[in-house]
């Protein structure tokens, strides 16, 4: 093997105006299948995320919410970890656009590309809410279309007729946020000279020397050459871009430019390094140094969506104010869900992720499934339910999974689990996979998921023919055959071997409960071409994955009830003074082992007025201490004798006055200035101590 390659990899970076729907999961799930398969090469990767926070409408957003920018990202930054954990998405960052490192890097690059003579001001004339005191977004500018006079269309471009235009050409135009006519205003703004010949240059160089995929290469072709519309129009080719906007927004400040802000496209890549930046801190590794190594590759994984700020700006600026330029940038088509419309940006339909891992269904039903349908060309995909379950059923469980469930158990019971033997027709097998295997690995390294688990998927399927051929559940019943059978197991193990070594990009949590089995060190590459052999001694085999119920599916998709009163209800309620945490799964919920307990003993506590002692029988043999602050709900001699629930499995605490040991669940408001009192919780009689509550 070469020697290991060093590579920087991102996603793009989802907006933190909203959870994350089914379509940035897929995203994510392609980008990890490569980063993994780039780590089972013995390549070293750093694979970064961050949320990207700025811009007008998520400030709008947020004070819709009643909270500041900041509070409102953070919100939606706490409820990221779920859907990553849960769909084994493996980054080794996760950050924020809003982070200094990124208000330090951003303002260091626009310096960059001052003194490299590439900013220029410019005076433009734009729409301005009276009411509000601030320009608006062009997507927050409402009107008549000119050119059908459809009513109440975005300031950019008609859903009725298509027409795209300026805001200033709607014909009665409002502001969508107060409804105020919006007045002409005029503001100095800041741009990226794009038309610098020295951009066109590097950028027709950079797009079209073969670096992007074909089709991408193509599209963007047409963005900056001059040419004739079929209108009879001219386009003028590559135009500066406007990087400013005014106070106020939700931003990084322009230096030496009070009121002035990048424009949120200016500075959401340069989290991209922000997050990189903030990982090699953490580790005590020196960013610059990393950054300015000849060998490190670059790539970005993205959707077709946001091609232009991927090929155009991003490199562009990176070029220009000196710095490393990626060495390619990945697109991807969008998913779509049994042949339903393009998820919302913000709110995705069809295939809630937190749903199905709720339902507790695989998450690497979906890595498969999704990688089944992926290639490296930039197409859409969709996500069918039938087709789901039939790939899952009937490839991964039916094709794979069944080579080790037909084997291993006569291995354990008949062999003490150890392998023997390989003859001549099953070495030929085993032979035929490994000449097969690097071609697979090569196939995930191009991104080209589904032909790669077809050509595993093929693999399989000679293995099976081979189970078939040798019957090894009759070849159990024969007298003397043994030998035989513990040949013809053993060609299965190791065959399922050399399968999960291929599948585990795809499926890492199955290849480690393979690897548990089998009894081996993680796999890498570089394990596809030997064997285990004679002699090694395999694991219990346990059901490794389950197949889909066609009932879980039904469930996935049946629209929520009531979705619309609900939806409203938490738009405008906070229940009991604070609004709902983010939805976790049941796996979350049952980490948290509540129990009966019986408080025996609660007495003051010197030197507290908050705390009470408790001491608490959880039906373990012993007592346990816990210090609960309810003293100004309760006396000591009102608790002693009964009931209550108590979190048995949090970590011992310690406090001032000893340690805790569990903590007593009790209500109280959100506000509890302006609504006091607190409330222990008290089971129906008949509960005893130790029962769980769940
Ligand atoms: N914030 C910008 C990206 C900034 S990158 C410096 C943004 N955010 S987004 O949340 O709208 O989208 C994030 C990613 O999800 C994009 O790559 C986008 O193409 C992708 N997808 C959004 N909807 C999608 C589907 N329905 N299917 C697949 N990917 C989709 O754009
Ligand atoms: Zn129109």
């Amino acid at each position: 093997m070469s020697s290991a390659r060093k590579l920087f990899v991102t996603t793009a970076l989802p907006y933190a105006n909203g959870n994350f729907h089914i379509g940035h999961i897929m995203e994510y799930i392609q980008a990890d299948i490569w980063v993994r398969t780039q780590r089972l090469l013995g390549n070293a990767v750093n694979f970064v995320g961050a949320d990207d926070t700025h811009g007008a409408p998520i400030m709008i957003a947020a004070e819709k919410a009643g909270k500041t920018p900041q509070q409102f990202v953070a919100d939606i930054a706490a409820g990221r970890k779920q859907y990553l954990d849960g769909f084994h998405i493996e980054f080794d960052n996760w950050h924020s656009t809003d982070a200094p490192e990124n208000h330090q890097l951003a303002q260091d690059i626009y310096r960059d590309l001052k003194a490299n003579g590439l900013i220029e001001t410019r005076t433009i004339e734009q729409f301005f809410d009276p009411e509000k005191n601030m320009f608006l977004p062009d997507r927050f500018i409402k009107g008549e279309c000119p050119k059908c006079h459809a009513k109440d269309q975005y300031g950019d471009n008609c859903e009725v007729c298509g027409a795209v235009y300026a805001p200033t050409d709607l014909i009665n135009p409002y502001s969508a946020l107060s409804g105020a006519k919006p007045l002409l205003k005029s503001s100095e703004h800041f741009f990226f000279k794009l038309s610098d010949p020295r951009c066109v240059a590097f950028l027709e160089d950079w797009t079209q020397n073969g670096r992007l995929q074909p089709e991408v290469a193509n599209k963007v072709r047409e963005w900056f050459t001059v040419r004739t519309n079929p209108d009879g129009s001219t386009s003028e080719g590559l135009g500066d871009w406007d990087i400013s906007r005014d106070a106020p927004y939700f931003g990084i400040e322009i230096p030496d430019a009070p009121g002035k802000y990048f424009y949120v496209w200016l500075d959401a890549p340069i989290g991209y390094l922000a997050s990189l930046k903030n990982l090699l801190d953490k580790r005590g590794e020196d960013y610059d140094a990393y950054m300015a190594d000849p060998q490190l590759e670059q790539y970005h994984f993205i959707g077709k969506d946001i091609v232009t700020f991927h090929t155009l700006f991003w490199p562009a600026t990176l070029k220009f104010s000196g710095r490393k330029v990626p060495d390619s940038v990945f697109v991807h088509g969008f998913l779509t869900v049994n042949n339903g419309e393009k998820m919302s940006k913000s709110r995705g339909t069809g295939l809630d992720p937190l749903k199905y891992l709720g339902l507790s269904m695989n998450a690497e039903w979906l890595r498969y499934y999704l990688a089944t349908k992926l290639s490296s060309r930039n197409e859409d995909i969709d996500f069918n339910a039938d087709d789901f379950m039939a790939r899952v059923n009937s490839d991964l469980i039916g094709k794979y999974i069944n080579i080790a469930s037909r084997a291993a158990g006569f291995i354990a019971k008949r062999f003490g689990g150890a392998l023997g033997e390989v003859s001549a027709d099953g070495d030929a097998l085993l032979d035929h996979l490994r000449t097969v295997t690097p071609s697979i690995i090569e196939l995930l390294a191009e991104r080209e998921y589904g032909k790669a688990l077809r050509e595993t998927m093929l693999l399989a399927d000679r293995v099976n023919t081979y189970v078939d051929q040798n019957k090894p559940w009759e070849l159990a019943k024969q007298d003397g055959m043994e030998g035989r059978l513990q040949d013809v197991c053993t060609t299965c193990i190791e065959a399922f071997r050399l399968l999960t070594i291929l599948l585990k990009p795809v499926l890492p949590a199955l290849a480690a409960q393979v690897e548990a089995f089998l009894k081996v060190q993680p796999f890498t590459f570089a394990d596809a071409t030997t064997m285990l052999g004679k002699g090694h001694v395999i694991g219990e085999y346990k059901h490794l994955m389950q197949r889909v119920d066609a009932k879980q599916l039904e469930a996935l998709f049946e629209p929520p009830v009531q979705a619309e009163s609900a939806q409203s209800a938490t738009e405008n309620v906070a229940p009991g003074g604070e609004e709902l945490a983010p939805t976790i799964t049941i796996d979350d919920f049952t980490k948290i082992d509540l129990r009966i307990a019986l408080i025996v003993n609660c007495e003051a506590v010197e030197g507290s007025t908050k705390l009470l002692r408790l001491t608490l029988d959880v039906g373990e043999g012993k007592t346990r201490n816990v210090f609960s602050g309810i003293a100004s709900a309760y006396q000591p001699a009102d608790l002693i004798g009964k009931h209550t629930v108590m979190v048995a499995n949090l970590a011992p605490r310690k406090m001032k006055f000893g340690v805790s040991e569990g903590m007593v669940l009790a209500a109280s408001h959100g506000d509890e200035k302006a609504n006091p009192g607190i409330y222990v919780l008290n089971p129906w009689p008949g509960a005893t101590p130790g029962m769980r509550v769940r």
